[in-house]
Order: structure tokens, then sequence, then C-alpha cells
């Protein structure tokens, strides 16, 4: 049996102190009309750092950048309002003794066509692919690659100001960044296309534009995945080598902590070893990671392609969760759905209350709970 003081443990993960190992995972809600976080977002952060979550990672919120948002009434992290709505957040959330990052998003080619409030203007992407074979939106020119790293530097250097306590840049999951990191969508000739050097090359100077706006101790965590909203089983890489080469880059750009999407926290990325996705990013790049997936869950939650959005999955273990920490596989844990479903997750667990603890339904997500 393991021990959940494991996840209680405070941690110091350079300038970013945090009372334990718990992280809310970043998770979009849709609930901010006029792009703007209102009291009711406050009030959503608040009781999850109330309830004993170390560090929040916001909802994907937009950089100022026009083609950035692809859903209506998610949160833009720019202007004056949108600021001072997330400027409560961050107050809110430290009278808790929490810290919070907000996730820099830009959505590239997955932009639903008309979404407000520019509703005219096309997807971004690579190279105008946004779907295997399906040619739609626009490829991106050199200068709309500057544009794209400004305005995330901006959003980074806005973090620090309103008290942000690091930033998270979302390069998971298909959209614009790892648009570029994936041969399948980025078909460039020039020196952001080809190698997966090359196809780096867009998020690299994302890192360094952040770094250098927010200075050298402000925290940046990096996250990225190998699955994709398109494509659930498309891989940037496959084996601990080609990691290597992804990895190192990345990290000597700037990034503090890999954030390492998984859907199961448990499954081991590769062949030969029982290391998950984080514990190879750790063990290739010395810096912390933050492992992520169906902690606490008894449904599974599948990339939204049409099908199923859930299926049963195999009971995910706090047990397995707490000896792999314990092993230093990683050293922090995101948590999802659980922590929508019940505010109070990180308390429930350090007082042995999980058979209380409430299933995730996709309502709650609009209610607050
Ligand atoms: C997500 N996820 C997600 N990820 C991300 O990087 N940015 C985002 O804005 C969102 N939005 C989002 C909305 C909803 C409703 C869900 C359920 C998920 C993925 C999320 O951060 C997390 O990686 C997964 O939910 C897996 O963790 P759990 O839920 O299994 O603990």
């Amino acid at each position: 049996m393991s021990n959940s003081d494991t996840l209680f443990r405070p941690a110091k993960l350079g300038q970013l102190e945090l009372p334990n190992r718990i992280v809310m995972a970043p998770m979009t809600r849709t609930a901010s009309p006029g792009n703007v976080p209102n009291d009711m977002v406050v009030e959503y952060y608040r009781r999850r750092a109330a309830g004993g979550t170390g560090l929040i990672i916001t909802e994907g919120t937009c950089i100022n950048h026009k083609a950035a948002n692809g859903y209506e009434n998610v949160p833009f992290f720019y202007g004056e309002e949108a600021l001072e709505g997330w400027k409560k957040v961050v107050d809110a959330v430290h009278a808790e003794g929490g810290k919070i990052a907000p996730q820099l998003w830009h959505v590239g080619a997955i932009r639903r066509p008309g979404t407000e409030p520019d509703k005219d203007v096309p997807g971004y992407s690579p190279s105008g692919m946004a779907k295997a074979g399906k040619v739609t939106g626009h490829a991106m020119t050199k200068e709309d690659i500057a544009d794209v790293v400004a305005a995330f530097a901006q959003g980074a250097k806005d973090a620090k100001a309103i008290g942000m306590d690091a930033i998270e840049i979302h390069g998971a999951h298909g959209y614009l960044i790892d648009q570029f990191f994936w041969e399948g969508s980025n078909q460039r000739d020039d020196e952001y296309g080809g190698s997966l050097e090359n196809r780096s090359r867009f998020a690299i100077e994302i890192i360094k534009a952040c770094r250098e706006a927010v200075g050298p101790d402000f925290p940046i965590i990096l996250r990225w995945s190998q699955w994709k909203q398109q494509d659930y089983p498309a891989r940037l890489v496959n084996n601990p080598e080609e990691l290597e080469a992804f990895i190192k880059p990345l990290s000597d750009a700037g990034v503090d902590i890999f954030h390492c999407s998984t859907r199961r926290f448990w499954e081991p990325e590769f062949e030969g070893s029982d290391l998950n996705l984080a514990g190879w990013v750790k063990k290739i790049s010395g810096k912390p990671t933050i492992t992520v997936g169906s902690v606490s869950l008894n449904a599974d939650f599948l990339p939204v392609d049409g099908t199923a959005m859930f299926r049963e999955a195999e009971p995910a273990s706090l047990d397995n969760l707490i000896q792999r920490m314990e092993a230093d596989e990683f050293d922090l844990v995101a948590v999802g759905r659980a922590l929508i479903a019940n505010p109070d997750w990180p308390k429930m667990v350090q007082e042995g209350r999980m058979s209380e603890m409430a299933a995730y339904e996709k309502d709650m997500l609009f209610k607050l709970v």
C-alpha cells in the first residue's frame, strides 16, 4: 500500500513553490461570455484552490491573434477586461493558498468557421492542411509566424504582470503548435517544415520569446502530447532516441517543466520499460514533469471524433500513481475531470474519502459544482 502523503509533499520547482503535487489540468469550459472571465469563473477556480489543489492550470485562454480562438465563450488572455477578470482569478486562488498558470492557446486549423468575434477569419495552420488530404484554411506566412510568436510573448508578459505564478504554453492535442510539430499537418518546405528539428522551430521561437518576455526565473511549462484531436493514434516520436531529439532542443530553449499529456497515466510509453511519457521526459531532460490521464476516474476520455466520448477504462489505481511518484518517475500529477466533479478532490484523497467522490458527467462542465 502506498501512502497518499506522497501527493501532499510541498514542491519547489525553480521559482515555483507548491503546497503539494496536485495540479488542475487545463479544461475548456466555454463559460466566459464576451471572452471575459467573469465572477463565476473566479469562483470556479477559487473553489478548486480551496479544495487543496496546489497548482491550477487554467482552461486554454487565447493569445492576441485574430485566429487564435476556435470556440465561442472561451476566455481571452488579452484586452483590459479579460486581463482584469484573470487578475481577480489570480487573487482569489492566491487567497486560498494555491498557485496558478494560464494555458496560452492558439487553436490553428481547429478553428470553427464562424467563431465570434472575428467570424470571417479562417483557421491558420502551418501549410493549410486541416485534416489529412483536405486542404482548408490559411497557410501561415513568415509574417504570420512572427505575429503569433509575439502574441505568445505578450501573453507571457501579461501573465507575469497580473501575478500569475507561471505560464503554460499549449503545444498539445493537435492545436497550432502541435500542427507544426506533426508531419501529418506540417507540409511546409521552408525552415519550419521537413525534419523534426525544423518542425520544432516554431515552438522554440515561442519558448525563447516568452523567456525573453518574462526573464530567467519565471516558470515556463510546455504541454505536449503524442495524441491529436484530428488523429488519436498519431505519434510524434516512436522510441526514446526520437524523444530525446525532440525534447532536448525544447528544454534548451527554456522550458522549465514538461506537462506530458496522456489519456492513461499508467500506460508505458515505449516497449521494454514501465515508464510513462512523463517518466521518459524527466529521465531524458532532467527537468520536472507533470503526468496526467484518468486519475481517479471510472470513465475514459476519448477524442471528440464523432464517435463515443467515453468508454469504460481499466480501474486507474491511485496506489499505482503514488508508487510511480515515490519512484520519482514524475514530480506532479494533473487531475482533470475528477476535479470538475469533486472540487475538494485533494482534501478527499488526503482524508481517505474516496468512496464519497462523485463521478464526472459532462453536464457538470456548465454548472458550478
Ligand atoms: C480537456 N483537456 C484540455 N487540455 C488542454 O491542454 N487544454 C484544454 O483547454 C483542455 N480542455 C479540456 C476540456 C474538457 C472538458 C476535458 C475533459 C479535457 C484535456 C485535459 O487537460 C486532460 O488532459 C484530460 O481530461 C485527461 O485528464 P483526466 O480528465 O483524465 O484527469
